[in-house]
């Protein structure tokens, strides 16, 4: 597929980190209002906290309820419990469950403590079934192209499922922990066939360091379990949300009718 052809993947281009977010929070918002009784998937990571902070500012404006929103994360570390400072569970509650009406019984993020890993995972998607599947699904995006954990494999894995974590996420992510040796190295996390399950997707990518994976996503031309957000290219409902600086190395965004650059 060249990047021509990467037309179902809508791509925005947005002057910084503040305007993008300011996007993709306001997608999600009219999600929330158009379809009652919505599933949100969540990420974690730096790139959506202000996508967070702007859901916050509706709420406490009055304008968005998460009263009747359910809503499902990506991923957790493996053998970090919920309370832990760094456990995805604690950044979800810090950054967006504390601040919002979202019930307290409307949030599950995989289990990265649970007895039998294995079974916690069947559980995960089945629990995803029964709530009618994911409406829309944010996703930030790893160095080496990652969606949620599935780094980089030789095929697609379809569930969730416990995965190793790939050197260079395990790099990226040191900087929240005290040390390289504390970061987790292992993680559960939606599989590819779970992510493409939702019916509308919203990856995010902001900054410089972005830039590498976000041309090789949208002009490379194949879809490649070795670069696992590739997938998305066969999925009919994408939004690609950059900062300029993600889009720095991009050669053809003017074919893309949102681009804000040309
Ligand atoms: C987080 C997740 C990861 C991150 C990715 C980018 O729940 O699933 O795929 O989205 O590692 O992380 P940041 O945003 O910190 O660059």
């Amino acid at each position: 597929m060249k990047s021509e052809e990467v037309i179902d993947m809508k791509l925005y281009i947005e002057k910084d980190y503040e305007q993008m977010s300011k996007l993709a929070a306001k997608l999600i918002a009219d999600k929330v209002h158009s379809k009652e009784n919505c599933v949100l998937g969540l990420a974690t990571g730096s790139t959506p906290i202000g996508t967070y902070k702007e859901l916050i500012k509706q709420y406490q404006a009055g304008t968005l309820s998460f009263a009747k929103v359910k809503t499902v994360n990506l991923d957790e570390y493996y053998g970090l419990e919920p309370e832990h400072e760094q456990s995805y569970a604690y950044f979800m509650r810090d950054n967006l469950f504390n601040h919002i009406d979202l019930p307290q019984d409307a949030f599950r993020l995989p289990s990265g403590t649970a007895k039998n890993i294995e079974e916690e995972c069947k559980d995960y998607e089945k629990h995803i079934e029964a709530l009618g599947g994911v409406d829309l699904q944010l996703l930030g995006i790893g160095h080496n192209g990652h969606i949620g954990f599935n780094e980089p494999a030789a095929s697609f894995a379809l569930y969730t499922h416990q995965t190793y974590l790939d050197e260079r996420t395990i790099e990226a992510n040191t900087r929240f922990f005290a040390s390289k040796d504390e970061v987790p190295t292992q993680a559960i996390t939606m599989g590819i066939g779970t992510i493409m399950k939702a019916g509308e997707i919203i990856l995010l990518a902001s900054g410089k360091d972005k830039a590498d994976i976000i041309q090789r996503l949208l002009e490379g031309d194949t879809v490649n379990p070795m670069l696992p957000a590739s997938i998305l290219k066969l999925h009919p409902h994408v939004h690609v949300i950059v900062d300029e600086a993600a889009a720095s190395l991009l050669k053809s965004c003017c074919k893309s009718s949102t681009c804000h650059l040309h």
